[in-house]
């Protein structure tokens, strides 16, 4: 007797009218036709069932403080460090949990299940290590949170970063962090690069650095970083967040550049919805778009995922955490349009990801965790089209979260019907 069994689901490989079955928390079985017997079922109804969506890069610390004490008035990434520099001595433990905890609300009702947060260490009290810990502690029965190390004012440009990370490493955050661009100097950068990944080796830790994040095409710190990945025998557990600046590089250059992230194993992680945002602003026209490049970063098979990055803070005033708006956006300003690609936008979202965070037992097979969203959609192209409800989101085999079908009544005589914007297209999966 099964637990939960989902019947006539789509899958994001193509497979349709599959069946899964659940047991104590874990998937046991997916195939057309279970005989098995269950205490639950849940009609598919030929809809798209997943794996949950995964955040691969998110500032919990900041999040929902928009307006706190005062908006981005440039729009760049450095008024929105500056910004946050001035809320920080504000901050309370409660305040950051409390907003944290609601953002986290929002993902799960998004079904997005697993988060990787980085966490500002540059402030000596470590208040939002403290506040991650604790909120991370209290959802794990419904949202894994993997939190980074992140010394937001640099490494060596803020006097106690090394000991301060250091301190939140020992106290349980999972990944070191850096921002080797805003050092004082390329130098000062490439240095902190070497020391950071020093650390991860020396503690068994992955890396997750912000890494390039500039229209700058000068702004090398990511060869640096797969150097030093090789070096410390890093490969598979080190991600590039943003690499912003080679959107700006030199073609002949990156033809170098990227084997290099793919011989040293490096994710990235681009995050469309801020790069978009944040670069380019000291463009007049035309202005480039400030995304990595992620079709050619993906046809040399990098692993690469999408992260939301900032929802209503001091760099972004709009979000509502949806991994679907992520992936919109990202296939829109990299041109990835062809029905391949549009496949791989849902996978930087969902596999790819868990694949760059070292995730264990993800996935739609029997032994992975019964952990699945089913979508408003009958494939990953048309969840992306329409950035699809999530009818429900199941956690080891337990409903966390429901959302009812999108639908709208035409009431106009001649017109009179509903509507849920489906069209049966030749994307067939
Ligand atoms: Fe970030």
């Amino acid at each position: 007797m099964l637990d939960l069994k989902i019947t006539a689901a789509n899958l994001p490989d193509g497979r349709q009218n599959i069946d899964i079955g659940i047991q104590g928390g874990k998937i046991v079985a997916v195939e057309p036709n279970l005989a098995a017997e269950a205490a639950q079922t849940i009609d598919a109804k030929n809809r798209l069932v997943t794996p949950p969506f995964i955040d691969s890069h998110v500032h919990l610390d900041s999040t929902l403080s928009l307006g706190m004490p005062r908006l981005n008035e440039s729009g760049t990434l450095l008024e929105g460090i500056a910004l946050w520099g001035e809320l920080k001595p504000l901050l309370t433990a409660d305040a950051i949990f409390d907003r944290a905890k609601k953002l986290c609300l929002w993902s799960i009702a998004k079904g997005t299940l697993v988060i990787r947060s980085h966490v500002d260490v540059c402030d000596d009290r470590l208040l939002a290590v403290d506040a991650l810990l604790a909120l991370r502690e209290e959802l794990k029965p419904y949202l894994d949170i993997q939190l980074v190390a992140f010394p937001q004012d640099g490494f060596f440009r803020y006097p106690k970063s090394r000991e301060n990370l250091l301190r939140a490493l020992a106290k349980g955050v999972d990944v070191v962090g850096g921002i080797p661009h805003f050092e004082r100097t390329m130098q000062d950068g490439a240095e902190s690069v070497a020391a950071l990944t020093r650390i991860a080796a020396d503690h068994g830790l992955m890396v997750d650095m912000h890494c390039d994040e500039s229209d700058d095409p000068l702004s090398r710190h990511i060869e640096i970083l797969a150097k030093e990945t090789i070096n410390h025998g890093l490969q598979n557990r080190v991600a590039g967040s943003h690499l912003t600046s080679m959107h700006s590089m030199d073609n002949y250059y990156v033809s170098k550049l990227i084997p290099l992230i793919r011989e040293a194993g490096i994710a990235a992680i681009a995050n469309p919805l801020i790069n978009i945002t944040l670069q380019g602003r000291h463009d007049t026209y035309p202005k480039r778009r400030g995304m990595t490049r992620v079709k050619e970063l993906m046809a040399a098979g990098v692993t690469v995922a999408f992260g939301h990055d900032c929802v209503m803070d001091p760099w972004y005033p709009l979000g509502s955490h949806d991994m679907l708006e992520v992936a919109q956006m990202a296939l829109h300003v990299g041109h990835l349009t062809g029905v391949a690609e549009i496949k791989s936008c849902f996978e930087a979202v969902t596999a790819n990801a868990a694949k760059t965070l070292n995730l264990a037992n993800y996935g739609l097979a029997p032994g992975c965790n019964a952990d699945l969203i089913i979508l408003q959609a009958e494939n990953p192209i048309e969840a992306i089209r329409l950035r699809a409800e999530r009818l429900a989101v199941i956690r080891r085999g337990q409903i966390l979260a429901t959302t009812p079908p999108r639908e709208t009544t035409i009431h106009a005589k001649s017109l009179k019907r509903t509507l849920d914007f489906t069209h049966a297209n030749l994307f067939a999966s």
